[in-house]
C-alpha cells in the first residue's frame, strides 16, 4: 500500500507524517465551498497540475563523502536572519478555514519562527496579525484601480512596523475559477462574517475599510511599471514583486528598482494554460540572482521542492495550500505541524544532498535536462 493514501484521516496533527495528511482532514471540516475556493484552479487547471509535475523535470544530483552531521538551514532576507527559508505566502480568507484566520496562522509563525505574509484580501487587520506575530511581518498588496487606495493602505501598513511590502501583479484580470463555481453551487449554507466575500467587494475587506471604495475596482488591470515609483514616494518599505515568471520582466524589475522579485504563478490561480512555476524560475534567476532576492512558490509540498527552488535561484520558498490545510483541519496546531514537516524534510534532504548550510546548495545539485 502506497504510504501516500492514509488508511483513516489522522485525529491529530502530530500523527501527519507528511503535508498531504491534512488535506483530507480540511475537506472534511471546512465547508465545501471554501475547500473549493482554496483547492481549485483556472479553466482546465493545466497550471495548477504543472506546479507539481514539474518538480520531476528537475531530479536531484546528490553529493556524498561530505559532513552534514550539522545542518544549519538559516537565511538572511533584507537583513532579517530567518531559521528557515520557508515561509508562509499571503492567502485570503483565512477565516474561511478557522475562525481565528490570519491571527492563527501569525501565531503559528510565531511558534515555529517563520516569516509570514498577509494579504490584502485577508478577513484579519495587519494591526491584528502583527500583534499575534510579535515579530516580522511582510504585505501583500492588491493595488486596486485606484493609486490614491493604494497609498493609503500602504501608509497604514507601514505605520504598524511592516519592513516590506509585496505588490501582487498577477491578478490584474478575471479569472474562470470553473471547478470551484460548479463545486460551490453543491453547498447551501449561507455564509456570514466567516471570511471576506468576492474579489470585487473590496469594501468588506478590512484593509480597505474606512477608504471611500466608490467606483474602486479590486483588480488592478491599469498598474503598469510606474507604479513602483508611486509607491516609493510614499514608502520606505522594501518593494517585492509577486508574480513573476520571464526574465524579461525580471530585467524590468531590476530597471526599475525593485528589492526583490517573487516567481510565482499565485498558485495556479491567475492564467492558465503556463508552466510550471519552478519551470519558470531559472530564467528569472539569470537575470536577478546576486543582484536582488529572489523569493519563489506555487506547487512546494516536500522538503525536495524546497531544495530544488533554492538550488534553481531561490532566497527563499513559501507555501500556500499546505498551511491552508493544516488550518483547516486543526486550527494554529496545524499550520505549526505542517512547517515542522516541510523544515524536517528541508534539512534532510540538505543532508542527503550533502549540503550542510544554505551556502552550500549547489545549481549543479539539480539536473535541468530532464
Ligand atoms: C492565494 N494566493 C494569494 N496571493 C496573493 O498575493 N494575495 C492573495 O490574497 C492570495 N490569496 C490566495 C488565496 C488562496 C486560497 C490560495 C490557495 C492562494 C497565492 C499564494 O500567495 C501563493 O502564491 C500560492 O498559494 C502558492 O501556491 P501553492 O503553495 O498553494 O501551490
Amino acid at each position: 500500500l502506497s504510504p501516500k493514501i492514509p488508511f483513516e484521516l489522522i485525529s491529530s496533527p502530530q500523527e501527519a507524517i507528511n503535508v498531504f495528511d491534512f488535506e483530507p482532514v480540511a475537506f472534511k471540516r471546512v465547508p465545501l465551498a471554501h475547500f473549493a475556493y482554496m483547492a481549485t484552479g483556472i479553466d482546465d487547471e493545466v497550471t495548477l497540475r504543472a506546479n507539481r509535475s514539474a518538480f520531476q523535470k528537475f531530479p536531484l544530483r546528490p553529493r556524498r563523502m561530505r559532513d552534514v552531521s550539522h545542518v544549519d538551514t538559516s537565511i538572511t532576507l533584507f537583513g532579517s536572519k530567518w531559521k528557515s527559508p520557508i515561509m508562509i505566502a499571503p492567502t485570503g480568507g483565512n477565516k474561511a478555514y478557522d475562525p481565528e484566520g490570519e491571527v492563527a496562522v501569525a501565531r503559528a509563525a510565531r511558534a515555529g519562527g517563520y516569516l509570514n505574509v498577509l494579504s490584502a484580501a485577508g478577513a484579519s487587520t495587519i494591526e491584528e496579525v502583527v500583534a499575534a506575530r510579535q515579530g516580522e511581518v511582510w504585505f501583500s498588496l492588491y493595488a486596486t484601480s485606484s493609486t490614491e487606495v493604494a497609498k493609503q493602505v500602504v501608509r497604514r501598513v507601514e505605520r504598524v512596523g511592516v519592513p516590506v511590502l509585496e505588490i501582487t501583479v498577477d491578478r490584474n484580470g478575471g479569472r474562470n475559477q470553473e471547478t470551484f463555481f460548479r463545486l460551490k453551487k453543491m453547498d447551501s449554507r449561507t455564509c456570514s462574517n466567516c471570511h471576506v466575500h468576492g474579489f470585487g467587494s473590496a469594501q468588506e475587506r478590512p484593509i480597505y475599510d474606512g477608504i471611500d471604495m466608490t467606483g474602486i475596482n479590486m483588480s488592478s488591470s491599469n498598474m503598469t511599471w510606474d507604479f513602483i515609483q508611486k509607491m516609493r514616494d510614499v514608502t520606505k518599505m522594501k518593494i517585492v514583486l509577486k508574480g513573476i515568471l520571464t526574465e524579461e520582466d525580471a530585467s524590468l524589475c531590476l530597471k526599475y528598482g525593485v528589492d526583490g522579485i517573487h516567481v510565482s504563478n499565485h498558485g495556479g490561480r491567475s492564467e492558465d494554460g503556463g508552466r510550471g512555476a519552478i519551470e519558470c524560475l531559472p530564467e528569472v534567476a539569470k537575470v536577478a540572482k546576486g543582484k536582488v532576492p529572489i523569493l519563489f512558490d506555487s506547487g512546494v509540498r516536500r522538503g525536495s521542492d524546497v531544495f530544488k527552488a533554492m538550488a534553481l535561484g531561490a532566497n527563499a520558498v513559501c507555501i500556500g495550500r499546505p498551511y491552508l490545510w493544516g488550518l483547516g483541519a486543526f486550527g494554529q496546531p496545524g499550520v505549526e505541524r505542517v512547517m515542522e514537516i516541510l523544515q524536517t524534510e528541508f534539512k534532510s534532504t540538505m543532508q542527503q544532498m550533502g549540503a550542510p548550510n544554505i551556502a552550500a546548495i549547489q545549481s549543479s545539485m539539480v539536473f535541468k535536462g530532464a
